[in-house]
C-alpha cells in the first residue's frame, strides 16, 4: 500500500477513536429483501456478474509446476485449469469437443495430454485436438487442427489463478485489478502456501455472506466470545476502489500507537483489512498471513464456500512459525468465520417470513450500501445492452 495511503488511513481511524465517532456515510440506506430472495434475480447476477467477472479460482501453489492440471467449478461451469510446457496457464471447459464426454475426471495431478473417456480424443494440455481414433474415416471434412477445449479468459497474478466464468471472449484483467494491483502485489501472495483450509456449502445467498465481512457493527455482540475484545468497537472504513472495496477495522492498539512512533507505523500490525475483489473473492489481510475466501453462489438461498489461511513460505513473517502455528490460527479464523455463516443463515432463513420488506444499512454500515449498488450498477448495465 502507498505509505501516504496507509498513514492517511491510519490517522483517520485514530481521530474517529480519539472523538468516540464513527467512519459514516451520509444516510441510512435500504436493501431490498427480493435482492437477496428471487430466483430471477440471481439468475441475472450469473449471467451479468458471476459469468462476466474474474473469480480467484485456484492459488499458484495448486498449480505450480509445468504439466500440473486442476479441475475445478466455476460459478457452474466444470472447469480444468493446467500449466502447460512453456509455463502458461490454461483455463477450459472440461467437456470433450466430440460428444461432451467429461474429459478429466481427476481433481488434480500432472499431465501433458489428457484423452477423453469416452472414445479417446487426446488434447494437448494446451487445448488443441492432437489425436482421435480413426478420425480421418469417421470425421471426413473436419479440419483436427479446428478443434481445441473451449477456452476461458485466464489469468495468473498476485498468486491466484483468475478465471472468467464464461466461455468465449477475452477479459481486461489488468485494467479491471488497476486500482488495487500494487496493494495486492505487495502482499507477496504467490511465495505463499494453503497451510490450512476448509470448504462448505451455507444456506444462504452471497451477498448476505460478502455483507457480513466488511462491517465491525456485529463485532461486539456477534464475536463477544471470539475477536471483538481485540477490535474498537464498531470502528472500520472503508474505500471503493473501482468496483472492489478495501475495508479496514482497527485493533484496540491503534488508538493508544504514540504518534513519535509514526514512522513505523505499519497497517496490518494494527488493523485488519479486507479486500473484497468483486464479486466473489475476499482477502482478509492480517499480521502475519491472509485468509482466502472463494464463494461460489451455487443459487439465491445457497452458496459454496472455500475458506484458506494462505501463509507465507520465507522471509520475517515465516520465521519462527511452525505449521501447526498455521493450523491454529486457520482454527481460531474459521471459529469466527463460522458465527457469521450461521448469522447468514439464519438471515437467510428469516427472508421469505414477512418481517422485513428491506433491510436497513446503518451510516457506519456504508460499504454494504457500495456493495450492493455495484451490483445493481452490473445489472443495469447489463439490461441495457440488450437490445429492445
Ligand atoms: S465424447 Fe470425448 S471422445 Fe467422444
Ligand atoms: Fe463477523
Amino acid at each position: 500500500m502507498d505509505r501516504k495511503v496507509e498513514l492517511e488511513l491510519i490517522d483517520e481511524l485514530r481521530r474517529l477513536a480519539a472523538s468516540q465517532s464513527f467512519f459514516l456515510d451520509e444516510v441510512v440506506a435500504r436493501s431490498p429483501i427480493e435482492t437477496y430472495l428471487s430466483e430471477t434475480r440471481f439468475a441475472r447476477e450469473r449471467e451479468a456478474i458471476l459469468r462476466r467477472l474474474p473469480q480467484a479460482a485456484a492459488h499458484v501453489s495448486e498449480l505450480a509446476s509445468t504439466g500440473s492440471f486442476l479441475r475445478c467449478d466455476v460459478h457452474g461451469l466444470p472447469v480444468l485449469l493446467t500449466r502447460d510446457r512453456q509455463g502458461i496457464v490454461h483455463a477450459f471447459l472440461n467437456v470433450c469437443r466430440h460428444r461432451g464426454a467429461r474429459l478429466v475426471e481427476a481433481v488434480s495431478g500432472c499431465a501433458h495430454r489428457f484423452t477423453c473417456p469416452y472414445h479417446g480424443w487426446t488434447y494437448a494440455n494446451s487445448g488443441p485436438l492432437v489425436a482421435a481414433p480413426h478420425f480421418e474415416s469417421g470425421f471426413s471434412g473436419i479440419d483436427k487442427a479446428g478443434i481445441s477445449l473451449k477456452p476461458l479468459p485466464v489469468k495468473e497474478a498476485f498468486g491466484f489463478i483468475w478465471v472468467v466464468g464464461g466461455p468465449g471472449g477475452t477479459f481486461d484483467f489488468d485494467g479491471y485489478f488497476a486500482p488495487l494491483a500494487d496493494e495486492l502485489d505487495a502482499l507477496e501472495m504467490a511465495a505463499m502456501t494453503i497451510a490450512a483450509e476448509d470448504r462448505m456449502d451455507c444456506d444462504a445467498n452471497w451477498k448476505l455472506l460478502i455483507e457480513g465481512g466488511i462491517e465491525s457493527y456485529h463485532f461486539r455482540v456477534a464475536h463477544r466470545d471470539t475477536i471483538a475484545p481485540y477490535f474498537e468497537d464498531n470502528l472500520s472504513s472503508y474505500r471503493a476502489l473501482g468496483p472492489h472495496l478495501r475495508s479496514v477495522l482497527p485493533r484496540t492498539g491503534m488508538a493508544a500507537l504514540p504518534e513519535a512512533t509514526r514512522d513505523g507505523w505499519r497497517m496490518r500490525d494494527h488493523a485488519n483489512l479486507v479486500y473484497t475483489l468483486f464479486p466473489t473473492t475476499q482477502l482478509l489481510v492480517q499480521q502475519d498471513h491472509v485468509v482466502w475466501i472463494r464463494q461460489e453462489p451455487l443459487g439465491p438461498g445457497r452458496t459454496g464456500l472455500r475458506l484458506a489461511t494462505l501463509a507465507p513460505t520465507g522471509g520475517a513473517l515465516a520465521e519462527g512459525k511452525s505449521d501447526d502455528y498455521w493450523r491454529r490460527n486457520h482454527a481460531i479464523t474459521m471459529m469466527t468465520l463460522e458465527e457469521d455463516i450461521r448469522i447468514g443463515e439464519g438471515i437467510h432463513a428469516g427472508l421469505s417470513s414477512g418481517a422485513n420488506e428491506h433491510f436497513l444499512f446503518g451510516r457506519f454500515e456504508g460499504a454494504l450500501d457500495r456493495f450492493n449498488r455495484t451490483v445493481t450498477d452490473h445489472l443495469d448495465a447489463a439490461a441495457a445492452r440488450k437490445p429492445a
